[in-house]
């Protein structure tokens, strides 16, 4: 008997076709920021942000900009994981701040590791910290596929689109920000025909070792 979990595994897919009648309630929407919000982050930094779009102007300007991928005009919200442009001294130092006022941990605990991260940073060219911080957005977007599933709501992660015209049209430069990875969520449309097709898997004996 399959766990809860591979059941809600096994029923999400790549959404191919969304119904654009069926919209996310709040509720619903709201567990999706919480669990962007817990999200876990390379040393917890968090340096994504999601931008939520409902506004069906917005969301009918994606698809040219979307390999022509209907999904993101068609889904009832389309969630886009940005992340900094760069990873400042005091993005590190505010990190360090939030753990001191929430963990009420004296500063002076913090400020070695705090110093490690500084130094760290400082010593990584634009190349190595732009692939750091994607990395943690395909975390997010991972965590939030399976979360979709647990809730039954559906969606299609996505790296097919253009980054630099998502960027412009939502003016994330201004942010701070640049796009990443882009999906859309909400409900299946009853016609499509992805949605009841087998699941396409390597064997579970090839894909995972057991060291005994
Ligand atoms: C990082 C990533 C990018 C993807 N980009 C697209 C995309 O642009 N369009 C799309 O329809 N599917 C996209 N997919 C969906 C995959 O093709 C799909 O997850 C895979 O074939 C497995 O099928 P399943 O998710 O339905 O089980 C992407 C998946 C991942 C993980």
């Amino acid at each position: 008997m399959p766990s809860e979990i591979i059941k809600n595994l096994q029923w999400r897919y790549a959404t191919k076709k969304f119904d654009p009648n069926k919209k996310l309630s709040d509720d619903q929407v709201t567990v999706l920021k919480a669990a962007f919000n817990l999200t876990a982050t390379s040393y917890g930094l968090q340096p994504l942000r999601m931008l939520v779009i409902s506004d069906d102007k917005i969301k009918e300007q994606l698809p040219p900009i979307t390999m022509k991928q209907l999904q993101v005009r068609d889904a009832s919200h389309v969630l886009v994981f940005c992340v900094e442009e760069t990873i400042s001294q005091q993005f590190v130092r505010d990190h360090f701040n939030r753990v001191e006022e929430i963990r009420n941990t004296d500063r002076k605990i913090l400020d070695d590791y705090e110093d490690y991260l500084l130094d760290y940073f400082s010593n990584k060219n634009e190349a190595e910290i732009r692939d750091w911080i994607t990395k943690q957005a395909y975390l997010a977007m991972g965590n939030l596929l399976t979360v979709c599933a647990a809730e039954g709501i559906d969606s299609c992660p996505m790296e097919g689109f253009e980054p630099d015209k998502y960027d412009e049209l939502l003016q994330l430069k201004d942010l701070g920000l640049r796009s990443v990875l882009v999906m859309p969520v909400g409900f299946r449309a009853e016609d499509d025909m992805f949605a009841s097709m087998k699941k396409v898997r390597r064997g579970i004996g090839d894909v995972v070792i057991d060291l005994d």
